[in-house]
């Protein structure tokens, strides 16, 4: 581009995209990846005519509001759009952008681990052999539960529970889902499909969220929801930790209502509910559902994709605002 725009980073990132966006750009990097607070990322911002963010740096009505003039898009390094206020973005004529698809296979596979490793109870396993605290094959030694024949519930079929049942269907699950609009039966693929979470619930012997975080699915896994579940089943957890009430999932963990539960989001991240930590049947990751190198280049190229189209005046593919 003739004029590079001026691009604000407001994380490290993955070195591929750093040379690709120097390219095209005129950026301002974080080198030191520290969290700015909402004044500073507002003081960086002045002469920026873009923005590329993550899930860390909340851009609510009132930052929004806030931003400089200059500020024409908000590309989102993430697929998950609940830290900006759309709504906000709209009313200020600024252009916002996330990253769907490219992160759908490392986040399914993230799931995958977290239904086998809470079922197979791994934190506890590897926690022994690694402290040195394992003392021989028994019968009755660590037995966890099969997954082979179980029926698992995908909370959310989009294209992240889609992924996940595929990867199901592989270790011969019978698959269930809740969604608003059912799937065509090419999609379906043979899953049983329930208008609402509660009707899904009873028949889960294993339940994977997918869905966003959004006012309707803050909290929607409480108590009520837990006890519709079959006895000793199996929660995992990949979208959004807001979506469960923690204080609910530990009771069920502790009281063996629910017999494990495999969790890569928490609310409040990393200031996670302690009592996570304590509870030996829990498998506990921190936020990698889409870590690996090529998802993480592939969502920095999404955000640079989206941000070329806008300046060179074309609609940018993944516009949410
Ligand atoms: C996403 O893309 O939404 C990931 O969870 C990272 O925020």
């Amino acid at each position: 581009m003739p004029n590079k725009p001026s691009l604000l980073v407001t994380r490290a990132m993955p070195t591929d995209v750093i040379s690709r966006l120097k390219q095209d750009y005129d950026p301002r990097l974080n080198e030191d990846d520290t969290l700015w607070a909402k004044e500073e990322l507002l003081q960086r911002a002045t002469g920026c005519q873009a923005i590329l963010c993550t899930s860390t740096e909340k851009m609510d009505a009132e930052t929004i509001a806030a931003l400089p003039e200059e500020v024409k898009i908000i590309a989102t390094y993430s697929v998950g759009f609940e830290h900006i206020d759309l709504a906000a973005a709209k009313e200020k004529g600024v252009v916002v952008t996330n990253t769907p698809d490219v992160l759908t296979n490392a986040t399914a596979d993230v799931a995958m681990l977290l239904i086998l490793a809470a079922a197979r109870r791994a934190y506890e396993g590897e926690r022994l052999v690694r402290e040195d605290k394992w003392t021989g094959w028994k019968p009755n030694f660590m037995v966890g539960t099969e997954v082979t024949g179980k029926r698992l519930g995908i909370f959310g079929m989009g294209r992240i529970g889609e992924a996940v049942a595929r990867r199901a269907r592989g270790f011969d699950m019978k698959i269930h889902y809740s969604k608003r609009q059912r799937l065509s039966a090419e999609q379906e693929q043979g899953a049983t499909y329930h208008e609402t979470l509660e009707a899904m619930l009873p028949h889960c012997d294993f339940l994977s969220i997918h869905c966003p975080s959004t006012p309707e699915t803050h909290h929607i896994l409480d108590k009520a929801h837990l006890a519709l579940m079959p006895d000793g089943a199996i929660v995992v957890n990949t979208a959004r930790g807001n979506v469960v009430d923690d204080a609910a999932l530990i009771d069920a963990l502790k009281s063996g209502k629910i017999a494990a539960a495999g969790l890569d989001v928490f609310e409040n991240e990393p200031n996670i509910n302690p009592a996570y930590r304590d509870l030996p049947n829990t498998f506990l990751l921190p936020h990698v559902g889409s870590a690996t190198v090529e998802t993480r280049n592939a969502m920095g190229f999404k955000c640079l994709d989206n941000l070329d189209a806008f300046f060179k005046g074309a609609p940018p593919p993944d516009r949410l605002a």
